[in-house]
């Protein structure tokens, strides 16, 4: 079995290990819509720096209405695309590879920062907000209505991810992430929670999967033959009857024959007020399910340490581990579970004079 700190090859790109850093919108941009800035940049180079092996941006939109709020990093336009180039080569500067989520929020689009003091749940549009869209006429919980997609929409979303996936590689990112988790426009028409549609698009678990395979197909195409595809799954909504982990597995599958290379699964998401019964690595074995029908997985949630990171992949349940809020508690947590694991890993020269020796 591979361990924690070894590299990892997908297609002809290697990544130098296994512990990378999950999406994490910053809802930080300012003055030009979607476009990073120096906290980006900041942000995702800390852990370039602090020795994780793929840094992945935050949910970054593929459209201005795909984003979750106005304040979402975008690569719709040419200017976004610019100002991803310089936190990429920065990442490149520092070993790591730098990776970017593609996302369209649909109903969940136009939502106050989470943060924020300006309110809650959907921004007006006469305060900025803008009309959603999804599969179904139907709110997430005290949001605001969307609109159905038509035929039109839906292409027009394929069609937007695809030109993402261009300016993404033209920006210098080495892996492309398509986010169809955490119930956002591809999870929407997944679930059967939240898509009601009677078209191609609704109904059996073809045609629910329909857009999303369409979006894996337009990307694949554009993107270079060397890099990698991966897809964010929810691999349960935590509720009889809506998605789970065999429909996940299935879907996978479909992706990979169209070229998808490697699956970063998540849950939840689709709907409100569900409970979902948290504990350390809680997400794993749906990982390790996926992983076990024949596709390659990480797992993400509740992974806070050296020896429990190191455990997901010596003992084969995922190929790699994504890390979120522990990264956010300590940049370097990279460099600190090799040291605490006994694996030699160059740090920045900077830092040097930090390294513990043994
Ligand atoms: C997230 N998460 C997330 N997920 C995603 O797919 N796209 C995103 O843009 C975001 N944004 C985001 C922001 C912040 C501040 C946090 C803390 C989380 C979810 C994240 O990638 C991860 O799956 C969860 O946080 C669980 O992992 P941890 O935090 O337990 O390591």
């Amino acid at each position: 079995m591979p361990q924690l700190f070894d590299p990892i090859t997908i297609r002809d790109l290697t990544i130098p290990n296994r512990l990378w850093i999950a999406p994490m919108c910053q809802y930080s941009v300012t003055a030009r819509d979607g476009v990073p800035t120096d906290w980006h940049l900041m942000h995702l180079g800390q852990f370039a720096a602090g020795g994780f092996g793929l840094v992945i941006s935050e949910a970054a939109a593929i459209s201005p209405e795909g984003r979750i709020s106005p304040q979402d990093a975008g690569i719709w336009n040419d200017e976004q695309r610019d100002a991803w180039r310089r936190i990429t080569a920065f990442i490149t500067e520092q070993g790591s590879v730098p990776g970017i989520q593609l996302a369209h929020a649909g109903r969940k689009a136009s939502t106050f920062a989470p943060w924020g003091t300006d309110g809650q749940g959907s921004v007006p549009i006469e305060d900025g907000g803008w009309s959603t869209v999804a599969p179904s006429p139907e709110a997430f919980p005290g949001y605001a209505v969307p609109e159905a997609l038509d035929d039109e929409g839906i292409d027009r979303v394929v069609d937007d991810f695809r030109a993402a996936a261009v300016r993404s590689v033209d920006a210098g990112f080495q892996v492309i992430e398509l986010h169809a988790a955490h119930g956002y426009l591809l999870h929407q028409f997944l679930s059967p929670l939240v898509n009601h549609r009677e078209d191609g698009y609704g109904g059996s678990l073809e045609n629910r999967a329909k857009l999303l395979l369409r979006v894996v197909e337009a990307v694949r195409e554009v993107l270079p033959a060397g890099l990698p595809l991966f897809v964010r799954f929810s691999a349960t909504d935590w509720v009889d009857d809506g998605w789970d982990e065999h429909q996940t597995a299935t879907v996978a599958a479909w992706c990979a024959e169209r070229g998808a290379d490697f699956f970063d699964i998540s849950t939840g998401g689709a709907v409100g007020g569900v409970r979902i019964p948290l504990s350390p690595g809680y997400q794993v074995p749906f990982a390790a399910h996926i992983g076990s029908t024949g596709v390659d997985t990480s797992a993400v949630g509740l992974i806070t340490d050296a020896q429990q990171a190191a455990a997901i992949v010596a003992d084969g349940q995922a190929e790699a581990v994504m890390v979120a809020r522990e990264a956010l508690r300590d940049p370097h947590f990279a460099l600190r579970a090799a040291t605490e694991l006994g694996v030699e890993v160059a740090w920045p020269g900077q830092y040097e004079r930090a390294k513990p020796r043994t």
